[in-house]
Formats: C-alpha cells, sequence, structure tokens
C-alpha cells in the first residue's frame, strides 16, 4: 500500500472520514447503520462519538477498523489514516494496521482476549505480529504496558489465564494490548460501560493520560455524553447512522444547538436537578430498516415542522461547530 502522507499535505490530519456507509444487506430489507458519515481526527486528538444504542456508532468504528463483516457493505468517498487510503486496503493490509498504527478496545474485552492461552503468550505473540524482536523484548514491553495501565503484580499478570482475573482486570488487560505497539489511533467502543463506576472512571482516566503522554489519538464511543464530556477534545453527536452535531466538547456543553443534543444534555443528572424526575427523550430510537425520508429524529422532536420531512445536512453554524437541523439557529 502506498503511503500518500507527503502527497496530500495535511500532516496534521491523522484521520479524514468523509461519505462514510455501511449498510447491511438483511432478509428484511437493508439496515443503512452508517449513512454518509464524515469525521475527521487530527493528531493526538480526543473525540467522544456519542448516541443511543443502535445509532452506528460502533459499525462507524468497526467499518474504520476493516471489521465489518461479510453482510455489510462499506463505501466512503475518502477514507484516510496515517497517510493510507482505508478504500483501497486489502483484508492483508488491514490486519497489519490494526494491532500496529490501529487498535480498538471493544466493549468486552474478551473480544481481544484468548481464553485459552495465557496473557504473556498472547501479549508476546502481538508484538511480535508486527515487529522483529527477541521473545525476552517482547516480553519486556507487556510488562511495560501492563505497568502503564496501573496493573499492579504485572509480572504474576502474565501467567494467568483471563478467566483467572475480575472484569476489570480484563479490561485493562484488552487496553495495555491496545497500546502495545503505540498505536496513532485507538478506537475505543464504550470500553468501560460494563464496570464498576469507579473503575470506569479510573479507566477513562488512565487511558486519557497515556494517549495524551504518547500523542495516541482517540475515538471513544459512548451513549454517555456526561462521561466523555470530561475527557473528549471534541465530541460527534450520532443518531439513527447520521452526525447531527459536532463541534469542541466546550461548545457542544455551552452552545448545544440540535435538538437530539439537548435532549441527551438535560438526561443528565446534576446536583441543581436532584430530586427532580429526569428529562427523557420522548419515544425511542427508530429501526434503521427502511427508515423514512426526511429528518430521523424528527417524530421525537419538539421543533419538528413541515419542514423536516426533507432531511437536513450538516451545515457549519459557527466557527467548528456543524448541526444538522432546519432549526438550529432557533431559541429553545
Ligand atoms: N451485522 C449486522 N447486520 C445487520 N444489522 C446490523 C449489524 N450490525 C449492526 N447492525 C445494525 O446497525 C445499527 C447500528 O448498530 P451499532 O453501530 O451497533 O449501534 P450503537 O453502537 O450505536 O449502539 C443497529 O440498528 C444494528 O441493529
Ligand atoms: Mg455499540
Amino acid at each position: 500500500m502506498v503511503k500518500q502522507r507527503e502527497l496530500n499535505g495535511q500532516n496534521d490530519l491523522l484521520l479524514d472520514v468523509q461519505g462514510l456507509k455501511t449498510w447491511f444487506y438483511t432478509r428484511d430489507g437493508v439496515v443503512k447503520a452508517v449513512d454518509g458519515v464524515s469525521l475527521q481526527l487530527r493528531r493526538g486528538e480526543i473525540l467522544g462519538l456519542v448516541g443511543e444504542s443502535g445509532s452506528g456508532k460502533s459499525v462507524t468504528g468497526f467499518s474504520i477498523m476493516g471489521l465489518v463483516g461479510e453482510r455489510g457493505k462499506v463505501h466512503a468517498d475518502r477514507m484516510m489514516f496515517d497517510g493510507y487510503d482505508l478504500t483501497q486496503a486489502s483484508a492483508e493490509q488491514m490486519r497489519s494496521l490494526r494491532g500496529n498504527r490501529l487498535a480498538m478496545i471493544f466493549q468486552d474485552p474478551m473480544m481481544t482476549l484468548n481464553p485459552t492461552l495465557r496473557i504473556d503468550t498472547q501479549m508476546i505473540e502481538a508484538v511480535q505480529a508486527h515487529e522483529k524482536v527477541s521473545r525476552r523484548a517482547a516480553r519486556d514491553r507487556s510488562l511495560e504496558v501492563l505497568r502503564m495501565v496501573g496493573i499492579p503484580a504485572p509480572e504474576a499478570r502474565l501467567k494467568a489465564y483471563p478467566h483467572h482475573l475480575s472484569g476489570g482486570m480484563r479490561q485493562r488487560i484488552a487496553i495495555a494490548i491496545a497500546l502495545l505497539n503505540s498505536p496513532k489511533l485507538i478506537i475505543a467502543d464504550e470500553p468501560t460501560t460494563a464496570l464498576d463506576v469507579t473503575i470506569q472512571g479510573q479507566i477513562l482516566y488512565e487511558v486519557q493520560k497515556l494517549c495524551r503522554e504518547m500523542g495516541t489519538a482517540l475515538i471513544w464511543i459512548t451513549h454517555d455524553l456526561a462521561l466523555v464530556s470530561g475527557l473528549a477534545d471534541r465530541m460527534a453527536v450520532m443518531y439513527a447512522g447520521h452526525i447531527v452535531e459536532s463541534t469542541s466538547t466546550a461548545a457542544l456543553i455551552e452552545r448545544p444547538m440540535h435538538p437530539y443534543t439537548h435532549g441527551l444534555m438535560a438526561s443528565i443528572p446534576s446536583l441543581g436537578t436532584r430530586g427532580q424526575p429526569l428529562f427523557q427523550i420522548p419515544g425511542s430510537t427508530p429501526s434503521l430498516l427502511n427508515l423514512p425520508a426526511g429528518c430521523a429524529f424528527r417524530s421525537r422532536c419538539y421543533r419538528a415542522d413541515a419542514q423536516c420531512a426533507h432531511a437536513p445536512s450538516l451545515q457549519a453554524v459557527g466557527e467548528d461547530h456543524l448541526v444538522s437541523c432546519w432549526h438550529s439557529g432557533e431559541q429553545t
């Protein structure tokens, strides 16, 4: 695969995805899980990709990683990562990028870990798959990353099998494996959702710190806007296969423009709302199978009118603030 970084002259841009569509052809019809998503990420930048369950966040991550199964068709107008054109990459080339420059942390650490192998075997293999180094050096590197993610007694952990470890410990090891080869980009797909709240916070903090130290860019996928707003530089809000709003975290928190983002923010508990019933966005996420035309949020939206029968597109509403809503300029 030819590296094109020198040609496009945008050294700062690590990931540039334009018009990503990932559709699943099922017996019941076409599921447009991702339907025209564009994302850009600079080197070392942390992006929070948020939205309710079923909005297409994971499929977006899988599409970038080249992990969409056979039934899914991935199309993008552009998908450049660190100078590589991912739209042209073969399965073999994607495999060599994954676990090396590009890593993913899954919600379930057993997607990364092999239950039948000791941790040391798995980590050493993960290093040696991408680099010609001795077993000894690979083991030393494994110990180093285990320490980096705050694993006590890492020597002992190396000899363990996954089933010897707690859920939080397994996820830390999966994170350590993602970090092994110093990737340029990590896509973390709700990696703390299954864990205790205290462990969630610790892991979030540690991953953020490590990414900052190593200059690794991060896409943190979550349904929890409050959680990721403490971590991300930028946010992208996803709804029914589309990004409906994207801007800096500060702007999103201070001036959310899309009614869906308003709804997500209003449903976050805070000291001010203590004792009061929490706001809930009425209705539920639509099925992405045969989604009707127009704005997908309109059946749940307090601002919807006749215009919303036509699909809005992402428009700039300020510097570095994109919103896909006919009514984004109106006062709440
Ligand atoms: N392999 C698949 N076949 C058919 N539909 C799928 C497949 N994977 C995901 N989907 C559908 O795509 C939509 C988006 O899924 P997903 O990206 O997992 O949502 P999220 O991560 O935001 O919860 C869902 O409606 C889901 O049912
Ligand atoms: Mg998901």
